[in-house]
């Protein structure tokens, strides 16, 4: 069978409802599919690129994210040049494997290019923004299925992180952005995305949710929020906590996704530390999948090869449940297991 007619083949199947024609019975991804969880990784263009590494990811997962993809920076690096080539494949590889794909993100602080940064006018900021999200979301309509439209908005105290759009168009950026986008393509959940928002009673989460709250409140199209997630081991999970900001959304009508979830270790590795890393996957997913309104569980990569933990958090590694070889580690076995008990 050449590759055409086992990719129509495999999609077939996918399209009766069986994954075994894929070679995928038994596989985490079944798992998940079986459980109703969204269980999904970060990717980078390469990723789809090894033959390998493209069979690994879609036997493991039922959703991608491009890492850094779709930001601003990469995308678009200057007004008139747009880098489609690595966003199309990702989204051919999803469509290709019958797995969801994640947009991230329009409107951020970081990854940006200089003619973006340099913004300095409202019409001129605010018309760029929505060129930007009706232009990707045009060109993907249908194909993506959920985007974070706006991510890391808030300091730490509640307050509005100054940014470019923040100075340039005032608060209601984000009406701006959320309403373009579901213009754009009614049918893709739009999602707030942040950090430290997860634990219910925590300044910056509570502010969070009286955010989301009060652009639901205006009719903002809104349809979940993200919790990034980026947690330590020495921190043990805060499951109450966490189970009231799932369920306050869920009151809101909005779904919650844990966004972007790895668990880093300060370094050196003990058996301790993974003990405790451990637990912390393994109390997430299962109220990812116990949980109703919750349900969607992304990983920031799989490889401790690849991660953004050392470059990022000096002193700390060993965060993502597959090593530097990409052999997994215990705890993606345990992860397995919990997305298959009923
Ligand atoms: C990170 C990527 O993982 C890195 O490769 C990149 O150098 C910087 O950005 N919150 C986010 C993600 O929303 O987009 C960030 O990703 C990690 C923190």
């Amino acid at each position: 069978m050449n590759k055409t007619y086992a990719i129509i083949g495999c999609l077939s199947i996918l399209a009766a409802g069986s994954l075994a024609g894929c070679g995928l019975t038994g596989s985490v991804r079944a798992r998940a599919d079986a459980a109703k969880v969204t269980f999904g990784v970060a990717v980078q263009p390469g990723d789809v690129l090894d033959p390998g590494t493209k069979k690994f990811i879609a036997r493991n997962f039922n959703l991608i994210v491009p890492e850094n993809t779709m930001k601003w920076k990469l995308l678009r690096p200057t007004k008139a040049f747009w880098n489609w080539s690595d966003m199309d494949k990702l989204v051919d590889f999803a469509e290709e494997n019958g797995i969801a794909m994640k947009g991230h993100t329009f409107v951020w602080h970081q990854q940006n290019p200089p003619y973006v940064d340099g913004l300095k006018n409202r019409d001129e900021a605010a018309a760029l923004l929505t060129e930007q999200i009706t232009t990707v979301m045009t060109r993907y309509r249908g194909r993506i299925r959920e985007y974070d439209v706006a991510n890391e908005v808030l300091n730490e105290d509640g307050s509005m992180r100054n940014t470019v759009w923040l100075r340039t168009i005032g608060p209601e950026y984000l009406d701006i952005a959320f309403r373009t986008a579901r213009e754009a393509d009614p049918g893709a959940r739009l999602i707030l995305n942040d950090y430290n928002n997860e634990y219910a009673g925590q300044a910056k989460a509570d502010a969070f949710y009286e955010l989301v709250k009060a652009l639901k409140g205006r009719g903002v199209p809104i349809d979940g929020v993200g919790l990034q997630l980026h947690l330590m081991a020495k921190y043990p999970l805060n499951g109450d906590a966490l189970k009231k900001t799932i369920a306050r959304f869920r009151d809101l009508g909005l779904f919650v996704s844990f966004s972007e979830v790895d668990v880093r270790i300060e370094l050196p590795v003990t058996a301790e530390k993974e003990a405790a890393q451990a637990a912390i996957y393994e109390g997430l997913l299962g109220i990812a999948k116990s949980e109703a309104g919750a349900g969607n569980f992304v990983l920031w990569g799989y490889t401790d090869a690849k991660s953004w933990i050392p470059a990022a958090f000096a002193g700390y590694g060993s965060a993502l449940p597959f090593d530097r070889e990409g052999k997994p580690k215990p705890v993606f076995k345990s992860m397995g297991k919990i997305l298959s008990t009923r």
